[in-house]
C-alpha cells in the first residue's frame, strides 16, 4: 500500500497507475472516503470497492468544514498508524492522508450548495454540515477521479445528498451504497462509539431495538407512519437517558417524511446518549 499526503503525489501516482493500467488492460479505480479511526464498517466499504475495481483508493481526512465550532472536531478520534495497518491488511492500494493545509491551502470561498434536503434531519441539527461534506467529497472526487465511489447506508442522508450532487453536477462516477455493519447486539459501528462509557454503551442498544420494532411491525403489515413511529418511540422511552433528536419515516429517494410506509421507506433515528450523538436507520422491507 502506498500512503500519500500531498495532492501533487496523489495526482502523479494515479496518473502512473492509469498509464500502467492502459498497458495491462482494465484499471478501474474505486474510492472510499473516510475520516479514519477505521472500523469494520469502513473496511466493508473497502471490500465492496475491491469487488468493483482493480485499484482501491481510500482517503482519511477529518474535514473541518463539516464540523460546527461547537462540535467534536478537536476530539474526533484519530489513529493514523492503526488505520494504515487496517487499510493495508484489507487491500487498500493507495491511502491518501492530507493535512488540513493541503486540502484547504487558502480560505475556501466556493462551496457546494446542497439544497433543501440539507436543512432536514441531520441538517436541521447541524446547519452547514452537508455543505462541508459535499464540498470535501467534490474535492476528493476531483482529485481521485474514481470510476466508482463507495459510501455507507449508515449515513443515509449523506449518501442521498452525494447521489444528488453527482447527478445534478454530472460527475462521472458510479456511486455504491453498502449496508450498515453492526456489533453483535445491533449497535451500528461508528468511530464515535468510543466516546460511549459502559452504561451508555448498554443504553445505546435501544437504538437498533427501536428500529427493529418498526421493521417488525412493517413486516406484520402495519403501514401507518404514526403507528410505526409511536411503536418506535415507545421502545426508545424504555431508556430515558437516550434522548432522540428525531425518529422519522422518510421516502427512500427524497428523504421527505411519509404518512404511509412502503417497501424502501427509511426509518431514520438520531439520538443523544450522554454527550454522544448516534445515527442509525433501517430500510423497511429490506430484510
Ligand atoms: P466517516 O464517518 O469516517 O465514514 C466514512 C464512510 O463509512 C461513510 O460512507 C459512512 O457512511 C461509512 N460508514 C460508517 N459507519 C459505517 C457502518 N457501521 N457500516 C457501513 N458503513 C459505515 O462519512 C464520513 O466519514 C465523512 O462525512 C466523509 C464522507 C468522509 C466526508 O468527510
Amino acid at each position: 500500500m502506498l500512503t500519500l499526503s500531498t495532492v501533487a503525489e496523489l495526482r502523479a501516482e494515479l496518473r502512473r497507475l492509469r498509464e500502467d493500467a492502459r498497458v495491462l488492460g482494465g484499471g478501474r479505480v474505486a474510492f472510499v472516503p473516510t475520516m479514519g479511526f477505521l472500523h469494520e464498517g469502513h473496511l466493508a466499504l473497502v471490500e465492496e470497492a475491491r469487488r468493483r475495481a482493480d485499484v482501491v483508493a481510500m482517503s482519511i481526512f477529518v474535514n473541518p468544514l463539516q464540523f460546527a465550532p461547537t462540535e467534536d472536531l478537536a476530539r474526533y478520534p484519530r489513529d493514523p498508524h492503526g488505520d494504515a495497518a487496517k487499510a493495508a491488511a484489507r487491500g487498500v492500494d493507495l491511502l491518501f492522508t492530507p493535512g488540513v493545509a493541503e486540502m484547504y491551502p487558502r480560505e475556501a470561498r466556493v462551496r457546494v450548495v446542497p439544497g433543501d434536503l440539507a436543512t432536514r434531519w441531520e441538517g436541521e441539527v447541524r446547519p452547514g454540515h452537508f455543505a462541508g461534506v459535499l464540498t470535501v467529497v467534490a474535492k476528493l472526487l476531483n482529485l481521485v477521479q474514481p470510476d466508482v465511489a463507495v459510501f455507507g447506508q449508515k449515513d443515509v442522508q449523506q449518501a442521498t445528498l452525494v447521489r444528488a450532487m453527482v447527478r445534478d453536477l454530472d460527475m462521472p462516477v458510479e456511486l455504491v451504497v453498502a449496508p450498515t455493519v453492526r456489533e453483535p447486539d445491533g449497535l451500528a459501528l461508528s468511530s464515535r462509539n468510543v466516546y460511549l462509557e459502559r452504561d451508555d454503551r448498554r443504553r445505546a442498544r435501544v437504538i437498533p431495538r427501536a428500529l427493529a420494532r418498526i421493521e417488525a411491525m412493517f413486516a406484520a403489515g402495519e403501514r401507518r407512519a404514526d403507528a410505526l413511529l409511536a411503536a418506535g418511540r415507545a421502545v426508545l422511552a424504555t431508556e430515558p437517558d437516550v434522548v432522540p433528536d428525531y425518529l422519522a419515516l422518510a421516502d427512500g429517494e427524497t428523504l421527505e417524511p411519509v404518512d404511509v410506509a412502503t417497501e424502501g421507506t427509511i426509518a431514520m433515528l438520531a439520538a443523544r446518549v450522554g454527550r454522544t450523538r448516534l445515527l442509525d436507520n433501517a430500510i423497511l422491507g429490506a430484510s
